[in-house]
């Protein structure tokens, strides 16, 4: 199966979890473990907004940072900036937040409630250069699913 085709199937299931379930957390959780069991990143998972701090949520990996400040990392300069980012090799990105050493390559994707950032799914990947316009589309497609249940 494609990339793509991987991420057709995902955007379905995570469109039926979606409809399945009214917790957002529940639905965060589930859709945590499909994108990283498909793709068998390092590290998956939600990251949600609590006053002026992005607070740990659902995920799947290792161990992660509980809180990461406004504007801090990859993942408090996407809330920022309100827009995805990919980071091909994280040692350059000024002021990554490593919660582990392992990680290479980022994706940061905001997920919005009315225009505002409520949250973030973030994925880190042990190899450079992992994320693309591709991966950008489809998991942008996924945090909509995500904040329509916020
Ligand atoms: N690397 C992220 C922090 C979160 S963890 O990687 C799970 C960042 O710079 O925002």
């Amino acid at each position: 199966m494609s990339k793509e085709e991987k991420y057709q199937n995902l955007v379905a299931q995570a469109k039926a979890l979606s409809d399945a379930e009214s917790d957002s957390i529940a639905v965060m959780a589930n859709v945590a473990a499909i994108v990283h069991e498909t793709f068998r990143f390092w590290w998956t998972g939600f990251y949600r907004v609590e006053e002026e701090e992005l607070v740990l949520g659902p995920f799947q990996g290792p161990l992660a940072c509980t809180r990461i400040p406004f504007g801090r990392g990859v993942c408090g300069t996407a809330w920022k900036e309100e827009q995805t980012i990919i980071v091909g090799d994280v040692e350059k990105f000024p002021g990554h937040i490593a919660c582990s050493s392992l990680s290479r390559s980022e994706i940061v994707v905001p997920i919005f409630k009315h225009d505002e950032v409520k949250a973030v799914l973030d994925i880190d990947s042990e190899k450079l250069n992992t994320f693309d316009e591709t991966d950008k589309k489809f998991l942008e497609e996924i945090a909509q699913i995500i904040g329509s249940k916020l």
